[in-house]
């Protein structure tokens, strides 16, 4: 069965990952592309529908991005958001000018609720406005259907031909019922039914691997991540002891998780699968012995984490295929689908294969976003625990370790970062905050304690809240959380007399340490 999609044209918006977010979950399949795309791979897509991104340019410059007005001709629903909006109006005859009065901000906007756009939505609605340039002038055959106090057309539709032209960014959150504007769009224009759901993922890609593996052998890289976990569970369920997972514990993981991923996937675990641990503390801690440098530091992690899986690999034998955690959003910001040039520098533990021999690679998450990764989740019963656990980097602890890694750094920053965690999730805010963790500073300071001079450690704190993991800004904790982790760390993990926060948001900073 031909699964019904809707396309993302992207112009280069910020928001482009979210607007395909959004229309998911309205459970219609939808992807990326960037407006380069020709019409004619467009055509063979068979959409159901075509939304065009904002972006930051000016539809009317030269140069700008555009597309042919035979995108509109179609006879497939378009809904252009933003720059999408009026390069929508533009390229069918409308005019778009700079405005006199730039919006930006949580909006009112005043909609005819008898568009099919706004089915169920207040006749006055809170919305988020981001532009410089406005639709001056409709395209013949439009009508104006929201208006704001400064923007006289801020949307626009043609229902007959079922073009829609929306000013303000109904993706972000900040526009009240601005998923329940897509999904009239998506469900109600595009005529989707809906169909893009877990459970039926799962089952479908349970069948598909089924198939492709066939008697084959296959070998996961597992990290104990939820990609990799997500990505395991379902193979295993597809082939059960054809699949073979390694688990690399390099001695820098956080408090306990060795244990934790081990109990279960291992033998004792609720999955039938064959689990290797290895247990390569020692030969990582020796490895990073004297290095500082955060670059060299990486590297020798991620080629110790070659070898190893290496060593272990030759052992099973030859592999037909290889299991990768690869998602969706990886695939866009390598450029394969949308405008996005960024580039994630990070390894990622799943990423080996110039080291193994096998035939082909296994990519089952490669469609979802990590918001379904999940779901697809806790569709297989993998406990919550696993499913939302933090994003952890390949490096692990390494990387939160400023300066040289030795074992006695490793158990106080993963002491500091259990109590850390403990008293979060305490708090209520463990779903609230993007990604939070301790890390060490390699600063050393003076302190009293009873009536004893101290000679000890800094340890951060590091709490932020982020979209995309490009930007982030520092989490607002209350003080009386931080204060309770200080007091806590300082009393419970042995070498540590100071505990800060870290305010820095990304950029200038990272989120990890190095
Ligand atoms: P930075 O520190 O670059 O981190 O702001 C952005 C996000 O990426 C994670 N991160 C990594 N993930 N391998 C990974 O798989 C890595 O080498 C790596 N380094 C950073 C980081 O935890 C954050 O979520």
């Amino acid at each position: 069965m031909e699964k019904e999609k809707v396309i993302v044209l992207d112009f280069g918006g910020q928001y482009n990952q979210l607007v395909a977010r959004r229309v998911r979950e309205c459970n219609v399949y939808c992807e990326i592309y960037s407006y380069k795309t020709d019409i004619e791979q467009i055509k063979a897509m068979n959409p159901k529908g075509i939304i065009l991104t904002g972006g930051p340019n000016s539809c009317y410059e030269p140069g700008a991005p555009t597309y042919t007005k035979e995108l509109f001709e179609l006879g497939v629903p378009v809904l252009g958001l933003c720059y999408g909006a009026q390069l929508m109006m533009h390229v069918l005859g409308g005019r778009v000018e700079k405005a006199p009065v730039r919006e930006y901000g949580k909006t009112e906007v005043m909609v005819d609720t008898t568009s099919p756009l706004f089915g169920d939505v207040s006749a006055t609605t809170i919305c988020w406005m981001s532009h410089f340039d406005y639709i001056s002038k409709i395209a013949p055959g439009f009508s104006i259907v929201g208006h704001t106090a400064d923007c006289p057309v801020a949307v626009a539709e043609c229902r007959e031909k079922n073009l829609y032209a929306i000013q303000f960014h109904p993706e972000v959150l900040h526009t009240q019922e601005g998923t329940k504007m897509l999904y009239n769009f998506v469900r109600g224009v595009c005529g989707c039914a809906g169909t893009w759901k877990m459970d039926s993922f799962v089952e479908n890609s349970i069948k598909a691997i089924r198939e492709k593996v066939g008697k084959g052998k296959v070998l996961c890289a597992l990290s104990g991540g939820v990609d990799s976990s997500v990505a395991a569970v379902m193979l295993s369920k597809a082939i059960g002891d054809q699949l073979t997972c390694v688990f690399v514990d390099h001695g820098l993981l956080r408090k306990d998780e060795g244990d934790e991923v081990e109990e279960i996937f291992g033998p004792k675990g609720q999955y039938e699968l064959n689990f290797i641990r290895v247990n390569a503390q020692e030969r990582f801690y020796s490895k990073l012995a004297g290095v500082e440098e955060p670059e060299k530091k990486r590297k020798i992690i991620g080629e110790e984490f070659i070898r190893v899986f290496e060593e272990e690999a030759k052992k099973i034998g030859a592999v037909d295929f290889l299991v990768q955690g690869t998602i969706y959003p990886d695939v866009v910001e390598s450029g394969v689908g949308g405008e996005s040039v960024v580039i994630k520098s990070h390894h990622n533990v799943g990423g080996l294969p110039d080291c193994v021999d096998f035939k082909e690679i296994i990519e089952p998450l490669r469609d979802l976003f990590k918001d379904e990764v999940r779901k697809a989740g806790l569709e297989m019963g993998i406990p919550e625990k696993l499913v939302f656990r933090q994003p952890f980097p390949g490096p692990g602890l390494g990387v939160r370790i400023v300066g040289e890694v030795t074992a006695d750094k490793v158990r106080i920053v993963q002491d500091a970062d259990a109590i850390y965690r403990e008293e979060i999730a305490k708090a209520g805010l463990d779903r609230t905050i993007g990604q939070y963790f301790a890390a060490l500073t390699n600063m050393r300071s003076v302190g009293v304690m009873g009536d004893e001079r101290t000679y000890d450690y800094a340890v951060a704190l590091r709490a932020v809240n982020t979209i995309d993991f490009m930007t982030a800004e520092a989490a607002e904790i209350p003080f009386e959380v931080l204060q309770t982790v200080m007091s806590r760390i300082i009393n419970e993990v042995r070498g540590v007399n100071r505990v800060f926060y870290d305010l820095t948001s990304k950029p200038p900073g990272t989120i990890e340490m190095e």
